[in-house]
């Protein structure tokens, strides 16, 4: 088991930000209270954030008092370690509001008064914390504002829902901000697990040299959940498992499992090796999918009598390339599942196993298997055949497994990914070319979705999912759970 010292807030080979001014869109909506305000406190705690102002807005009839009201609840709610009083001065002093219903000129009032406490013009970033259908309107807000100038933008998924509306998305937005000040966040790639997979695969000589069709049978991408929408059904019934889930996060960690190693651990080499795993992939085919929807959904408020929203999606698809033709990638998640996971597994080859005998248990346990967990105390696991100690020759399968915990003192994704766009670091981002290339991809299971077939809470989704894997099965409920380490 890896340790690092709880008391090490890892940071101290991130450099702190330049000055900005923040506007927050969205300022009281449930990110903003989860992730978004208690990220930026930690940022500023630990000293990255050095010089800032953060203007909330939204359409909530609030005043700055009562924005503080709000960040101080969510601090005391979701912060990562407890408030001190010392701290939250600090922070509150920091927070302004405006009311989205002041419009354009309210805005630009606003951050200018803020903007004229610092000693220098700050940069700017306008977090986009708000639902796909607003997000143009802010858009045209900061431009009738004048606030593109010394600008980053951070927009949140979905980008788009299928590959004309990304496309209009995509145009309307670079009519007003270049693709080099936009940040499409997918919060699963700041994650510090999924970059373990590129450390991993790039900084090693034992698995890169068999990462290929030659040795791997299939990979799995298995994010199931066990929480239900919600408040969230407004925005779900629009969107369903696919584009929330798939479109995002899982197919982006997909690509850092396949792609080539790039030419650098930089933004332009990374994005290229990203997008040719995306030209690579097929089409997603109607008959590679299995859609489904939870018994119940339909009673839940806000969600229309017949809709044929999925909450569950399991999938196969294939990158044809010259290291992945033939290999089938297995994806699924949903929500109000058994358990809440997010596992990548890699099944090898099996060998020729004639010299052993009947009975002997060799194979009797699938494949050899590499898996990731992904989970904040991130762990890994590589299966194996081993002699079971005594007479004979009879084969158990046994694990080396590794976890790394006490992690929780680093940054965590959100902030990760808000300090690399102040940076402007585009690695963890999704550019619009790679987006357009997914909802392209998709194009015929968007026209022609297979129905949603209904699934019991608490289960792994419905029975079709087992014939789609045929004749592989799902890893999870793993046959022998993770080991406890000591
Ligand atoms: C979000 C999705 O992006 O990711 C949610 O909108 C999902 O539906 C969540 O529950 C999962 O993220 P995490 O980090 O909690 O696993």
């Amino acid at each position: 088991m890896a340790h690092t010292d709880p008391t090490d807030i890892g940071t101290e080979l991130i450099s702190p930000v330049s000055p900005y001014a923040i506007v927050l869109f969205g300022a009281s909506g449930d990110l903003a209270r989860r992730k978004l305000l208690p990220g930026l406190y930690h940022l500023a705690r630990a000293g990255l954030l050095p010089d800032y102002r953060i203007v909330g807005t939204s359409l909530d009839p609030l005043d700055t008092a009562g924005f503080r009201a709000v960040a101080r609840a969510a601090l005391d709610e979701f912060a990562r370690s407890p408030v001190t009083e010392e701290a939250w001065d600090a922070f509150a002093a920091n927070l302004s509001f405006v009311s989205q219903q002041d419009g354009a000129e309210g805005l630009a009032k606003a951050v200018a008064d803020v903007e004229s406490t610092f000693a220098a013009a700050p940069r700017r970033l306008h977090y986009l914390s708000v639902p796909p259908a607003a997000a143009l309107e802010v858009v045209a807000m900061l431009a009738e504002a004048d606030l593109v100038d010394r600008s980053r933008i951070i927009m949140e998924k979905p980008f788009g829902t299928d590959l004309p509306s990304a496309r209009r998305l995509n145009a309307a937005l670079h009519e007003t901000f270049d693709e080099a000040q936009i940040f499409r966040i997918d919060h699963f790639l700041g994650k510090e697990a999924a970059l373990n997979i590129l450390a991993f695969r790039f900084a090693n000589g034992l698995f890169e040299p068999i990462w290929n069709r030659e040795h791997i049978d299939h990979i799995q991408i298995d994010v199931p959940e066990t929480l239900s929408l919600g408040t969230r059904t407004a925005f779900y019934e629009r969107t369903g498992a696919y584009r929330d889930m798939v479109v995002t996060h899982l197919l982006q960690i997909l690509a850092f499992v396949a792609m080539e190693p790039p030419t650098a651990l930089e933004p332009r080499a990374i994005t290229e090796e990203k997008n040719k795993v995306f030209r690579s992939m097929l089409p997603i085919q109607p008959a590679d999918v299995v859609r489904g929807q939870y018994t119940g959904y339909l009673d839940e408020p806000g969600v229309a009598p017949h809709s044929e929203t999925e909450t569950f999606i399991a999938l196969r698809c294939l990158i044809d390339n010259w290291r992945w033709a033939g290999v089938p990638f297995f994806l699924r998640t949903g929500k109000r599942l058994a358990e809440g996971a997010r596992i990548i597994s890699i099944a090898f080859r099996e060998p020729p196993r004639s010299m052993f005998p009947a009975g002997s248990g060799v194979g009797a346990h699938g494949p050899d298997h590499l898996t990731f967990d992904l989970a904040d105390a991130s762990k890994l696991s590589l299966s194996f055949y081993g002699k079971r100690p005594g007479p004979g020759m009879r084969l158990d399968k046994l694990s080396l497994q590794f976890e790394i915990s006490e992690t929780s003192d680093v940054l965590e994704a959100y902030e990760r990914l808000i300090h690399d766009a102040m940076c402007g670091d585009h690695t963890l981002f999704t550019t619009s070319d790679g987006i357009e290339q997914l909802w392209e991809r998709s194009v015929p299971l968007l026209t022609n979705p297979p129905p949603v077939r209904p699934y019991a809470p608490g289960s792994w989704g419905p029975n079709a999912i087992h014939q789609l894997i045929a004749p592989y099965a799902w890893r999870l409920p793993f046959e022998r759970p993770w080991r406890k380490m000591p």
